[in-house]
């Protein structure tokens, strides 16, 4: 029997290439998965508070659906929060979603139409890809230095034509942990307002920084058609319970979506609500697990990067946020970025994500790696990396 054919342009490498490690592992042998970007996975646990509102939650009967938009006083924290940060938000403005995933598959759902374009920056996190060509749409790739953390405007401004509807920020990036400065933010955002096009912007990493400061694009917002998309998965360390949110920045252009998102929203009646307790618990709660946890990443980044751009044949800018890896396979003899990642999978059980899968253009001839685990493990992975490279 048939299958649709939208779902086939649908893929998610980091979780596709899992099915090859299966296999590897039934032979027997041991696998170091460091395919996916998930701490909780890694040995970071949410806070004991946050736990416990949750619990709490369960135990006060808070066990029903709740509204489509979410709960108020969770709505509230994060308007209060993402105004701070310079965006025009009121509590009416955020939708609390399963997830930032969820919240992608709404926002094209709304926005893209059979042919459109949507930017997206060169490599980049799948499911954005996933969810505009579900819709009929075409990812546009454009480019971005990875060493100097700087998209390229000329490419931009070539890529643009009637059929764009959006451009996509992700920043701090993935796979690329690519940081775009306030300069920077502001030229998209301008391109974006001389084209008439929709900004969204995915700050889900926004406190895994190293280096610079991380500016939010509220900060260069003013009253663009901006779409703000975070989650509680990474700084927040609850990815297995999957929350997250949209805020519409206050602009005219963003009336009909204000309206089309929480339609889509009520078809999938609500998020959950004992989680959403929790979520408001790791808003108002103490914050300082964050700088610990933060400060732990960076010293196991500055292990691995110094490690794999040391290896012959690779090549690793540094990352300055998120928690992943992008080097480049310099000189690959394998016939693809893939065959190099399975073949260091069936050599070594180390386990990569193939950087092609993060978008064709400009990720092939990479891999991404997380450095989520601790340093002795990341050791091994990296002795056997070498290794193989070698
Ligand atoms: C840039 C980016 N956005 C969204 C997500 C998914 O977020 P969530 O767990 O909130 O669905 C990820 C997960 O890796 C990500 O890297």
């Amino acid at each position: 029997m048939k299958v649709s054919k939208r779902v086939t342009g649908v893929e998610y490498a980091i979780r596709d290439i899992a099915l090859y490690a299966r296999k590897v592992a039934k032979e027997g042998k041991t696998i170091t998965y460091l395919n996916i970007g998930d701490p909780v996975q890694y040995g970071f646990q949410p806070p004991d508070n946050v736990k416990e509102a949750m619990i709490t939650a369960i135990k006060n009967g808070e066990n029903y659906y709740t509204s489509s938009e979410g709960l108020p006083e969770l709505r509230h924290a994060i308007a209060e929060k993402e105004s701070a940060k310079g965006l025009s938000v009121s509590d009416d403005d955020v939708l609390i979603t399963n997830g930032v995933s969820e919240a992608i598959d709404m926002i094209m759902a709304s926005l893209v139409e059979e042919g459109d374009e949507v930017l997206l920056p060169g490599p980049y996190y799948p499911p954005y890809a996933s969810y505009v060509r579900l819709y009929g749409g075409v990812p546009v790739e454009f480019a971005v230095n990875l060493d100097n953390s700087t998209p390229d405007i000329d490419d931009i401004r070539s890529k643009i034509n009637s059929k764009t509807v959006a451009i996509c920020i992700i920043n701090p990036n993935n796979p690329t942990g690519v940081l775009f400065d306030e300069k920077y933010l502001k030229t998209l955002v301008e391109i974006a307002n001389e084209n008439n096009l929709y900004i969204i912007c995915d700050e889900i990493y926004e406190k895994i920084v190293f280096d610079d400061e991380f500016v939010g694009i509220g900060k260069v917002s003013g009253d663009s058609p901006i779409i703000l998309l975070n989650g509680f998965s990474k700084v927040h360390l609850m990815s297995g319970w999957r929350i997250g949110y949209i805020a519409f920045n206050n602009c005219k252009k963003l009336d009909l979506l204000r309206q089309s998102i929480p339609q889509l929203a009520r078809v999938r009646i609500s998020a959950n609500l004992p989680v959403q307790h929790a979520a408001l618990e790791s808003l108002r709660g103490p914050q300082n697990y964050i700088s610990e946890y933060v400060g732990e990443l960076k010293k196991r980044r500055d292990y691995t990067i110094k490690r794999l751009d040391g290896m012959k044949g690779l090549r690793c800018s540094n990352p300055k946020g998120a928690f992943y890896a992008f080097p480049k396979i310099e000189d690959n003899k394998y016939a693809s970025d893939k065959e190099f990642v399975i073949e260091l999978l069936k050599t070594t059980g180390v386990l990569t994500v193939h950087g092609s899968g993060f978008g064709k253009k400009y990720g092939s001839d990479y891999f991404r790696l997380v450095f989520l685990p601790e340093i002795s493990v990341l050791e091994r992975a990296l002795d056997k990396i070498e290794e193989f490279v070698a």
